[in-house]
């Protein structure tokens, strides 16, 4: 059964969702690892950032490539990406049919899980896709949710939580309970209207894990599913690495695992 990622198409582009990443400033441990690894591709290379959101990793590439371009499906996002980046290529455009060349670059990124919020049967499109841009020997790096975090318990369970009081500020307080009320009034909601639609199978899983307040159908994987996938697409898996920063084992029950990828 097919699953409605219409859901998803509106979370990222709602006003809301676009303002929580708008403010964002970093790089994490495992993408200073990436940039590390993968810095001969990025430097004086040809880059391609794929799903910038607001643009959070648009100034640790582009000031370092010889070329650059920025894209996102959803057009608030790319707009917001364009407020804070006037100067780059910044475009509206899907992963699953990239408007670039054959071969154009050497350095292909899809950071922060972008890629799971395609219906898993999509997945291969955009590993083709990636292989089709990228020269041979270029870099193809992107982060996943992993599958072995969630144990035995793949389907997400709705679970509220409400606001801590602080007690010395009741103004404040009894306005945060409002709030937290109202959004899990909402999550519930969303919850209850969408449970029912969510896939669990042994090596991949497109369920809603309670992330903006359960409007977000997100794809769970196997390290091995998914080292099948790059094999199938074309790619060389060099490293696995998780958010801390360290290499991850065969077995690693990371919350994601960012896998850096040559093609063949
Ligand atoms: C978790 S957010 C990360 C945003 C940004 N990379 C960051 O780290 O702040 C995932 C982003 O991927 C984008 N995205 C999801 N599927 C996409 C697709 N098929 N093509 C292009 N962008 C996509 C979403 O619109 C969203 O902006």
């Amino acid at each position: 059964m097919s699953i409605d990622v219409a859901v998803n198409e509106r979370t990222w582009n709602s006003p809301e969702v676009v303002a929580t990443y708008t403010a964002r400033r970093y790089i994490t441990p495992a993408e200073v690892r990436v940039l590390g690894t993968c810095w001969s591709k990025i430097a004086g290379g040809k880059v391609l950032d794929i799903g910038i959101g607001t643009g959070r990793t648009v100034p640790f590439l582009a000031p370092f490539a010889a070329s650059y371009s920025g894209i996102d499906y959803m057009p608030n996002m790319v707009a917001a990406a364009r407020r804070q980046h006037p100067n780059r290529d910044l475009r509206q455009a899907d992963a699953r049919e990239l408007p670039f060349a054959d071969g154009e670059f050497s350095f292909v990124l899809f950071s922060f899980n972008g890629i799971d919020y395609v219906d898993p049967d999509h997945r291969p499109r955009i590993l083709g896709e990636a292989h089709r841009v990228l020269a041979r020997g270029g870099l193809f790096v992107y982060s996943t949710h992993n599958l072995a975090a969630r144990g035995g318990d793949a389907r997400s369970r709705f679970a509220a939580s409400l606001p801590q009081l602080h007690v010395s500020r009741p103004a404040r307080a009894a306005a945060a309970v409002v709030r937290g009320l109202a959004a899990n009034v909402r999550a519930y909601r969303n919850f209850r209207k969408l449970e029912h639609q969510q896939r669990v199978g042994s090596d991949v899983a497109f369920i809603l894990d309670g992330a903006h307040e359960y409007s977000l159908f997100t794809c769970y994987v196997t390290q091995a599913y998914e080292r099948r996938a790059l094999a199938t697409a074309g790619f060389t898996v060099r490293d696995v690495i998780e958010p801390d920063g360290r290499l991850a084992g065969d077995s690693s029950s990371a919350r994601d695992l960012y896998f850096v990828n040559e093609r063949a």
